[in-house]
């Protein structure tokens, strides 16, 4: 028996848990493909009435170097969100961090509710989970423990276990030098030398910690030639971090994604405005923006031509395609779940296609 229809892949395993499409669709859509690019709107939806956000999705790989979650950092109570609070109230979402959550507790609890999901007693005995909530959150009392709030806790600590630890980079790191070829050793070295990529991407995820912001300038979601859902020109979400916290200084600056397994995303920068690692890397050896709505002065000072040379833009893209790519990131995948439900997807098209019973 199907005892669930609602599951939706934003996060698909095969795609370094991405979309596998470059604006993802949770409720609203309809199918799946063989990794997710295959989803489209449901027929009997509008386009206003499906759940997809105005940027692309994030993976949720090397979370537990996320202090902060989304583009412009918009949950959390700590870290550099601290000295934000002014602006929590600006949005019902973002209220939450009043209540002193961590970056993924806080987000996973607004997502529940953004991606209208639920979870009760009920549900959570229908789908086969109450038992597993009893073990987990024994401290919680019978009244809260089924709730959205202690599913972003269990979602959490799993999020925080998905890390990419086996690329031929980290091999390298712990003194196993033969795990990166020549090239990607070239390109390694530009990159931590003259591409100057390490100024902002230096944590051990190579995204920021404490978490920096910048503006490279690149096209938002709306901009994008493909057919976009709830997404415009308006969008807060085009200011960047200043869309949340409404400061002057934080215009049109996007913070500093983790920088593993990428070749399998398919899609580049906030807005999925890049298809390969190759014109990002030129977009970066380029410095020059392509988004006429960023003003030339917010753009940072590390966004400048490079002179890389054909053979260095080939290292460096290597290095990133390959040399930071764990190969085994499906041992993160479950082989089922309680529920039965045919997963990343539910919806009949989907269970199809995927050869679900
Ligand atoms: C000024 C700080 C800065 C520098 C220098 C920098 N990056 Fe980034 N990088 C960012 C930010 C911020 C983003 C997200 C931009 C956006 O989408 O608006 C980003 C995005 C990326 C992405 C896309 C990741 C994704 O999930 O879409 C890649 C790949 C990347 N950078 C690689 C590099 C490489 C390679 C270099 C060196 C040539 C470099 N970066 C230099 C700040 C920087």
């Amino acid at each position: 028996m199907v005892k669930s229809t609602k599951i939706y892949s934003c996060h698909v395993p095969e795609r370094s848990f991405t979309a596998g499409r470059f604006q993802g669709i949770a409720d609203g859509g309809i199918g799946f493909g063989q990794t997710g690019e295959g989803r489209t709107k449901h027929p009997l939806y509008q386009g206003s009435e499906v759940d997809a956000q105005g940027a692309r999705p994030l993976p949720t790989i090397n979370l537990t170097y996320v202090t902060n979650a989304l583009w412009a950092g918009n949950f959390g109570t700590f870290d550099v969100n601290d000295g934000t609070e002014s602006s929590w109230n600006y949005d019902t979402l973002t209220q939450i961090n009043f209540k002193g959550f961590k970056g993924l507790e806080a987000n996973n609890q607004r997502a529940l509710i953004v991606h209208r999901q639920i979870m009760n007693p009920v549900l959570a005995e229908e789908l086969g989970y109450k038992e597993l909530f009893d073990e987990a959150f024994p401290d919680i009392p019978v009244s809260e423990r089924y709730s959205r709030k202690t599913v972003a806790f269990a979602i959490a600590a799993y999020q925080r276990s998905i890390l990419t630890n086996q690329a031929p980079f980290q091999e390298f790191l712990r003194g196993n030098h033969d795990a990166m070829s020549e090239q990607q050793k070239r390109g390694a070295i530009l990159f931590f030398d003259k591409a100057g990529c390490v100024n902002c991407h230096n944590s051990p995820s190579l995204n920021s910690v404490p978490h920096e912001f910048f503006a490279l300038g690149v096209y938002d979601m709306y901009q994008n030639p493909r057919e976009t859902f709830r997404t415009s020109k308006d969008d807060r979400r085009n200011l960047g971090r200043a869309g949340f916290t409404y400061r002057d200084e934080d215009m049109f600056k996007f913070k500093v994604p983790q920088l593993y397994n990428l070749k399998e995303f398919g899609f580049y920068f906030h807005g999925a405005s890049k298809r390969s690692l190759r014109e990002v890397v030129e977009y970066f050896n380029n410095g020059v923006t392509e988004n006429p709505n960023v003003p030339k002065d917010r753009i940072s000072g590390f966004f400048h031509p490079l002179g890389l040379s054909d053979e260095e833009m080939d290292d460096l893209t290597e290095f990133l395609a390959n040399g930071l790519y764990d190969s085994n990131m499906l041992r993160y995948k479950p082989d089922f779940v309680m529920s039965g439900s045919c997963f990343p997807n539910n919806d009949p098209l989907s269970r199809i296609e995927m050869s679900c019973k």
